[in-house]
């Protein structure tokens, strides 16, 4: 079996959570946790309940505070090199969900910067990916007067000035052991992490506060916020308060990470038609051979990727336990449950795609400006 290897840069292999959490030396988010998230906002989101935001550093600190009668901010960001597919759009729409529920700031990274430097790409693809996504996230419904967008490149005159703080107490061999880098990196990624940094804290020094920041990611994020955490803190700041989302499966299946190339998973902008076509075509089934073995033995939803994905798009508890009931009994096939998927994903898609069309007459109001 493929090592497993989860970074920023590269996710490789099967993907053990368990193991990612000892690890990473986070904690998983558990029952009691749970409890307390509800009585705060009142319910606690699927993802949730259903553990794909699975661990968390400090959340417990944020809550009392927030107990207390104390704001926190929220913080998330994009790396502008491709589509944005299902997978972005499942951690954004918890970070909505956060922003609604609390009624809080949001603070969105566009780190041009760091996809110019390690992608294969130039300047100009770069900003226009930067523009295409910033339509996406508009078309989360963000609340326009609570979301700031930072553009790396664009806001470097606010950044750079906390950027070279934060980089000057992070080592190279620091950034060489946390993301495999050899002497052939080039310099401008060995200096990426404190850009990244900066907006754990940015909001606090621009308003004069001291909240705390909260930053929903994909897991795979974490090693640069740990880097973040020992020096904000170091610099007098509040270490932000982190919570990990597990990635959500390509198209074929397996534990690894979705990503927006070839057919592995479904991009914002496809058609009903295109989304039909590839989870029919590519969605990895757990059911049988024959509808005849199907029918006696039943289908296995822990392999079967609408299964798993329905997770992501049917909120209602008890329709999606009939639904694995069904399957696991024989009674749903793979085609079915498939079409079931497809319908829930195409109502979203058209509904995110209608807030798209006229997102970029948006860009002014979201743009952050000093
Ligand atoms: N590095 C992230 C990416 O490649 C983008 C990002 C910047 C980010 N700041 C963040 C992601 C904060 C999560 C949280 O996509």
């Amino acid at each position: 079996m493929e090592k497993m290897k989860v970074n920023p840069y590269d996710v490789q292999g099967e993907v053990n959570y368990d193991r990612l959490i000892s690890e990473f030396g986070i904690k998983s988010i558990d029952e009691k946790l749970l409890k307390r998230i509800e009585k705060i906002a009142g319910e606690v989101h699927p993802y949730l309940r259903r553990e794909i935001f699975f661990a968390h550093r400090d959340l417990e600190k944020l809550l009392d505070s927030y107990e207390k009668g104390e704001k926190f901010f929220l913080y998330t960001g994009c790396g502008p090199s491709g589509p944005i597919h299902l997978g972005h759009y499942s951690i954004w729409s918890f970070v909505k969900w956060l922003q609604d529920k609390f009624d809080i700031e949001l603070w969105f990274q566009f780190t041009d910067d760091e996809k110019f430097l390690y992608k294969n790409m130039t300047y100009d693809e770069i900003q226009e990916w930067t523009k295409e996504n910033m339509k996406d996230v508009i078309a989360m419904g963000f609340n326009p007067k609570k979301t700031h967008f930072l553009i790396d490149t664009k806001h470097a005159g606010i950044i750079y000035p906390e950027a070279i703080k934060v980089a000057k107490k992070i080592t190279f061999s620091t950034i060489r052991a946390s993301f495999g880098f050899t002497d052939s990196n080039n310099i401008g990624s060995i200096f990426y992490t404190a850009m990244q940094t900066v907006p754990c804290f940015l909001p606090n020094i621009l308003n004069n506060k001291n909240e705390y920041c909260l930053i929903p990611l994909g897991v795979d994020q974490d090693p640069h916020f740990r880097i973040s955490r020992d020096v904000v803190g170091k610099l007098g700041h509040k270490k932000p308060v982190i919570m990990h989302a597990k990635f959500m499966s390509p198209l074929s299946g397996t534990t690894g990470k979705s990503s927006s190339s070839g057919n592995k998973t479904i991009l914002m902008t496809d058609d009903a038609k295109t989304v039909k076509k590839k989870i029919n075509k590519y969605a990895f089934s757990g059911g049988k051979e024959t509808v005849e073995e199907h029918r006696k033995k039943g289908g296995d939803i822990e392999v079967d990727v609408a299964c798993q994905w329905l997770k992501y798009f049917e909120n209602d508890d008890k329709k999606l336990t009939e639904i694995y009931d069904k399957y696991s009994k024989g009674e749903l096939l793979s085609g079915e449950v498939k079409a079931i998927l497809i319908e829930k994903i195409n109502k979203i898609l058209s509904e995110h795609q209608k807030r798209r069309k006229n997102a970029d007459k948006q860009f002014d109001k979201y743009l952050f400006k000093n």
